[in-house]
C-alpha cells in the first residue's frame, strides 16, 4: 500500500511516497482504509523539533472505513465509518490504511462527507478544548481569537460564537472577509493595526499564533480574565509554559494548552458539524500525490483553514 515515508535528506520534500506492507492491526485494533486526512502545523512542528513517529509515517487526522477489526476489538466492525486523530497513538494518517486503537476513533456522522470529518479531529478538538476547558468561555464574553483564520481559529471562532460570545478575530489582510463569514464580530488586520490601543477590553484570549509579548496579552485582559496559549512562534509557546504562571498572580491568568485527542470531543464537534452549527472551512481539497505540497503551504504559515488530503 502507499504510504509518505519521512526521510530527513530527500529532496525536494522529506516526505517520500512509497510502497509499504499493509500494516495488521494489533489486539483491540482496527485496519481503517483512510480516504481522506488533513495537515496542521503540528506535522511540520515536529519535523522542525526532530520528532519522528516510529513508523515514519507522520499526520493526525483521518476519516475512513474499517477494513480488518484485531482480536478483542467490541465496538467496530468492517465496514463502519471513522473518523479519529492519530497523534496519541502513533500518527500515520499520511498513508492509504492505518492500524489505529479501538479507543482513538469516533463515527463518522452518516451526513457528513470524509473530506469534511478529515478536517476536524486536531484543530477543532484544540479550539474545543481550549475554549470550553481552559477558557471557560460562555455567553456574552468579549473573546479575542489571535490568529483567526488558520485551522484552530477557524474552529474557535465558530465555537466562540456558538455559545454566545462576542468575537473579535485577529488575521491578516487577505482574510478578513473569511473571518467574518465564519461569524466573527469584528476583525483586527494585525499587518495595520496594533492591539495595544484595545487594553482590559477581552475577557478571553485565545492565542493561536503570532508572537506577542506576554505583557500586552495581559493588558488586553479585564479583570478575571483569561488568556489561553494555544500555539504561534516557537518562542510564544516557550514564554508561555515559563512565565505565564509567573505573570498569573492577580486575577488575569496566562495558560498554555496542550490539546489531548478525544473521540468524545471529537464526536462532539461533528456532531455540532452535522446540525448545521459549526462548518470546516476548507481551503482547498489536495490530491494524496500533492501532499508534500501542501504540508508546504501549511509550513508556509499562511494556509487558510483546512487543507485536506483526498487519499482514496
Ligand atoms: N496547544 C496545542 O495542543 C496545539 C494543538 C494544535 C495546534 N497547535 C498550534 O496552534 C497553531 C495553529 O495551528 P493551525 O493548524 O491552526 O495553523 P495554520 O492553519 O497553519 O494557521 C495558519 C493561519 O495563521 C495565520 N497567521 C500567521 N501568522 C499570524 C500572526 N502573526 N498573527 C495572526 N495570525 C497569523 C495565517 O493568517 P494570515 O495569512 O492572515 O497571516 C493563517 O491563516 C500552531 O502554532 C500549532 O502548532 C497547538
Amino acid at each position: 500500500v502507499k504510504a509518505y515515508l519521512y526521510d530527513k535528506k530527500a529532496k525536494p520534500s522529506p516526505l517520500v511516497l512509497s510502497e509499504v506492507d499493509a500494516p495488521r492491526p494489533a489486539g483491540g485494533q482496527v485496519l481503517v482504509e483512510i480516504r481522506a486526512a488533513s495537515v496542521n502545523a503540528a506535522e511540520w512542528r515536529s519535523m522542525q523539533l526532530g520528532i519522528v513517529p516510529k513508523s515514519r509515517i507522520y499526520g493526525a487526522d483521518i476519516s475512513g472505513a474499517v477494513a480488518e477489526v484485531g482480536l478483542g476489538v467490541k465496538t467496530l466492525k468492517v465496514g463502519d465509518e471513522v473518523v479519529g486523530d492519530l497523534s496519541g497513538s502513533g500518527s500515520g494518517a499520511f498513508a492509504e490504511y492505518a492500524a489505529v486503537p479501538e479507543s482513538a476513533l469516533t463515527r463518522k456522522p452518516a451526513s457528513l462527507s470524509h473530506e469534511t470529518c478529515a478536517a476536524f479531529p486536531m484543530a477543532a478538538v484544540t479550539a474545543l478544548q481550549a475554549l470550553r476547558d481552559a477558557g471557560g468561555v460562555g455567553p456574552g464574553m468579549r473573546v479575542l481569537v489571535n490568529g483567526a483564520s488558520g485551522g484552530v481559529g477557524s474552529f474557535a471562532v465558530q465555537l466562540a460564537k456558538h455559545w454566545g460570545a462576542e468575537v473579535v478575530g485577529v488575521c491578516g489582510p487577505g482574510n478578513a472577509e473569511r473571518v467574518k463569514a465564519r461569524g466573527a464580530d469584528a476583525v483586527i488586520d494585525y499587518r495595520s493595526e496594533g492591539l495595544d490601543s484595545r487594553g482590559g477590553a477581552y475577557d478571553r484570549i485565545l492565542a493561536v499564533h503570532g508572537d506577542q509579548p506576554l505583557s500586552r496579552y495581559k493588558r488586553l485582559l479585564a479583570p478575571g480574565g483569561r488568556c489561553v496559549i494555544v500555539g504561534g512562534s516557537l518562542s510564544q509557546v516557550f514564554r508561555g509554559i515559563f512565565f505565564g504562571p509567573l505573570l498569573s498572580l492577580g486575577s488575569r491568568k496566562l495558560k498554555t494548552l496542550t490539546a489531548r485527542p478525544s473521540p468524545a470531543d471529537l464526536s462532539f464537534v461533528l456532531g455540532l458539524a452535522a446540525e448545521g452549527k459549526i462548518a470546516a472551512d476548507i481551503e482547498k481539497v489536495w490530491d494524496f500525490t500533492e501532499l508534500p505540497a501542501a504540508l508546504d503551504y501549511v509550513r508556509s504559515g499562511h494556509a487558510r483553514g483546512k487543507q485536506v488530503i483526498r487519499i482514496r
